[in-house]
């Protein structure tokens, strides 16, 4: 019998990691210099938390089973119920606005496409006690560092702003009823993708006034008050008002926003929005919300296809390669002293031609080679460098434990 991962799961290789760390350092800096704090919550959560307000598409993607203990739990496929229960629970301990972020794994069982697993991480920024714009720019703001750190720009991607209320309004203005609501707004998060007629349709008595706002990017009054603030902190070319975007899940009160690549041949990089009623739904003080979410997925592939892969962090390792194996034992202590002083030390694990280590210190991506051989003994040994071949003698001696050498190692 033979195994692999379940479909929409990754194994993630040696490479693919590093890629991830560097995904997660970018992600980890930029909220910290935006003064976001990190949280994180259980990754098995009630199953209700996520009926209650997450909307009906996500829960029909939820991994759920009953526990032992006769539980209804799921994994969590998304943060933001965990966070906003979170935050009701302590709301005093904490001076608002209260700004965090996340770097959570989640799981949606979806059906497998492009950009799609049925597991990802998310980095989650979320801003909660405030109830003005300022908010929603701050977010706005933190994104496009966020996508600036990875090296994308505003001619590769764009951010497109909606408001909820906007549609609320227009449809206490039709008088279209409390039911169909949902359904309208659902019409409108699928319009790119499906049939204009087939819209048409499911929008019913509001597809022209619907159709004419979203044609001419009509904006009410909150809508300028943010494009006003995202000007005045000079991000005008990378966000647009889209009345199309109106987001699937159902928490969402206000303003909302999406990530696209600007040749839309992928899906959205991140989502997000304001979420005022949630906090108090999950039981906690109501509070004003609004946060997003950027999944790494969608990201990692459009960054491979602009050709800006995420640089691997460089490791500039020391090979100490034995040209004696009577010096072997000398040779380990020196190993432990210089990983202890913080150096990444490998060396090899059975007698090797000298050729052969050199190679071996290549393929582990050394910079440098110490080379040691009977030698050792009064404190005699060489470095060569990898890069360019030369070769040094160095003097050793020992200052107790911690090696001395003269010339000194490089760094
Ligand atoms: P979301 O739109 O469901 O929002 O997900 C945010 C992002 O996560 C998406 O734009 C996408 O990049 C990524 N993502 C979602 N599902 C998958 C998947 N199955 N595979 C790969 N990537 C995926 C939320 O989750 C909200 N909780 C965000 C939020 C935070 N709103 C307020 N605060």
């Amino acid at each position: 019998m033979s195994f692999q991962a379940l479909p929409g799961f990754r194994d993630v290789y040696p490479a693919d990691c590093a890629r991830r760390d560097a995904l997660f350092d970018a992600w980890r800096q930029v909220s910290t210099r935006f003064g976001f704090a990190r949280v994180d919550g259980p990754p098995l959560e009630p199953l209700d938390l996520y009926r209650k307000k997450s909307g009906e598409e996500i829960v029909k993607q939820l991994f759920a089973f009953t526990d032992q203990g006769g539980r209804e739990v799921a994994l969590r496929p998304e943060l933001t119920p965990t966070v906003a229960r979170m935050v009701g629970a302590h709301s005093r301990d904490y001076k608002k606005p209260i700004k965090w972020f996340g770097l959570p794994q989640l799981f949606r069982y979806e059906r497998q496409q492009k950009g799609r697993l049925r597991e990802h991480f998310q980095w989650n920024c979320d801003i909660f006690g405030e109830e003005s714009l300022a908010a929603e720019a701050e977010l706005l703001a933190v994104l496009v560092a966020g996508l600036e750190e990875l090296g994308l720009n505003a001619g590769e991607v764009e951010i497109r702003v909606s408001d909820r209320m906007f549609w609320s309004e227009l449809m206490d203005h039709h008088a279209v009823p409390k039911e169909a609501r949902y359904g309208v707004l659902q019409a409108l998060d699928k319009m790119e993708r499906e049939d204009p007629a087939k819209t048409r349709e499911l929008l019913g008595p509001l597809a022209d006034p619907a159709l004419a706002a979203i044609e001419s990017a009509q904006r009410n009054a909150r809508l300028d008050e943010l494009m006003g603030r995202v000007s005045d902190l000079g991000l005008a070319d990378w966000v647009s008002v889209d009345l199309r975007i109106v987001r699937g899940l159902a928490y969402y009160t206000g303003i909302v926003f999406e990530v696209h690549d600007r040749a839309r041949s992928f899906r959205a990089i991140a989502g997000g929005g304001r979420y005022d009623h949630l906090v108090g739904l999950l039981g906690g003080q109501p509070m004003p919300a609004c946060g997003f979410g950027m999944g790494d997925v969608v990201l990692l592939e459009l960054l491979r296809e602009l050709g800006k892969d995420l640089a691997l962090p460089a490791t500039t390792k020391l090979y100490v390669a034995i040209a004696d194996e009577t010096v072997r034992p000398g040779a380990m202590r020196l190993v432990t002293a210089l990983r202890r002083e913080g150096r990444s030390v490998e060396y090899p694990f059975g007698a090797m031609k000298l050729g052969k280590q050199f190679q071996q210190a290549e393929e582990r991506g050394a910079s440098h080679t110490l080379i040691v051989d009977a030698g050792l003994a009064e404190g005699r040994c060489a470095l060569k460098s990898l890069a360019d071949r030369t070769q040094i003698d160095l003097k050793l001696t020992w200052d107790g434990t911690a090696p001395i050498f003269s010339p000194p190692l490089p760094h």
